[in-house]
């Protein structure tokens, strides 16, 4: 069986700046801009292999091994356009005959992640900026990526730029302005480093798609913010990065967290992604940062209990024998290991 084949990888990025809360569900536009950073590939990351045959005789996907429906809406908006995308770049180049035919040919595509997926560690954004990669690759199409990956988990768009990223809420109808861009490149602030607590495998008991509807649908908290408080905040968050300013960035990160997490609880029905156990994480880094008397370390949570802390590469050592003190390893796993994962120390 003749056939093309691509494999790529792809990293998690860790919102700043959350995006909560969608203008329009089948664009995936968001009611206001993020900022996220983009941790290393080489530790949490999604791999997409991509394989396209005429002898396929329908399209196919696996999940870390688990055959899923390939009907899936959003994978197939993704596909489409990508499949749009290359008719248009490569029209003129491969030949009117052979284009129409490959774009008519099934894929399949096989997808695994190397950390819990659906549990709040940004696997969504992963798994589809991959995808979008490898299909990208595959139908040799160029260009900004970030609006297709969009189509796939909003988030997915921020994972398609390394390093300190952006994504513009736009104001276009069609969403052809909703673009992600990196605001700094990875190595502009060399000593940062993201520290991920894992709380928790299992999946969130509200996925993000619902929650979001939910939160639009009844959270006053969520109107005003995005009005008055994330305007200010994008702005006061570039500038702390422009000028790696860690505590100007740390109280924003921290800040952005806790009111995220109230807006959860300001929906109704309320919706509490936090844990005891990430509770006790939030005191203990406040705790440091007043025994330190300045910010040293910043958490953040997304839709789960898990945490990522932001600190200085100085400032590991001494803050992950605390979190070694304080929290113990389940199943007798090894000392770097927390309630049975790995503690990460990306890159970011
Ligand atoms: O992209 P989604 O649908 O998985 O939503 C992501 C939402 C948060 O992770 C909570 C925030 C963010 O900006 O990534």
């Amino acid at each position: 069986m003749k056939m093309q084949m691509v494999t790529c990888v792809a990293p998690v990025n860790i919102a700043v700046i959350k995006y909560w809360g969608k203008r329009d569900e089948n664009l995936i536009l968001p009611l206001n801009s993020s900022i996220s950073i983009t941790l290393s590939p080489t530790q949490l990351r999604a791999k997409t292999t991509v394989a396209l045959s005429k002898d396929f005789e329908k399209t196919r996907i696996w999940l870390n091994a688990v055959e899923q429906n390939p009907d899936n809406p959003r994978l197939q908006n993704i596909i489409r356009k990508i499949k749009h995308r290359a008719f248009r770049c490569n029209g003129e180049k491969n030949g009117q005959a052979n284009k129409e035919d490959m774009l008519n040919w099934h894929l399949h595509i096989c997808s695994e992640n190397n950390f819990p997926v659906s549990a709040g560690l940004a696997s969504s954004a992963a798994g589809y900026s991959c995808l979008v990669a490898a299909m990208a690759n595959l139908f040799e199409v160029e260009g900004d990526l970030s609006g297709i990956a969009r189509l796939g988990s909003g988030s997915a768009c921020r994972s398609m730029y390394g390093g300190f990223v952006e994504w513009d809420l736009g104001h276009c109808s069609d969403g052809s302005d909703s673009l992600a861009r990196q605001i700094a490149p990875c190595d502009h602030w060399p000593e940062l480093r993201a520290l991920l607590l894992v709380v928790s495998e299992q999946p969130k008991t509200v996925s993000s798609t619902l929650g979001m509807q939910n939160s639009v649908n009844t959270s006053e908290l969520l109107r005003s913010r995005v009005e008055c408080i994330v305007p200010r905040r994008l702005a006061e968050l570039r500038a702390s990065i422009a000028e790696k300013d860690f505590e100007k960035f740390a109280q924003i990160c921290m800040k952005e967290s806790n009111q995220f997490h109230a807006i959860c609880l300001d929906t109704y029905p309320p919706i509490g992604y936090l844990t005891e156990v990430s509770d006790q994480i939030i005191a203990l880094v406040h705790r440091f940062n007043k025994l330190c008397e300045r910010l040293k370390v910043a958490y953040t949570f997304d839709a789960g209990p898990n945490a990522c802390l932001f600190l200085m590469e100085e400032d590991v050592p001494r803050f992950l024998s605390l979190i070694r003190h304080f929290f113990r390893p389940v199943n007798n796993g090894p000392e770097n290991f927390i309630h049975g994962l790995p503690v990460d120390v990306p890159r970011v």
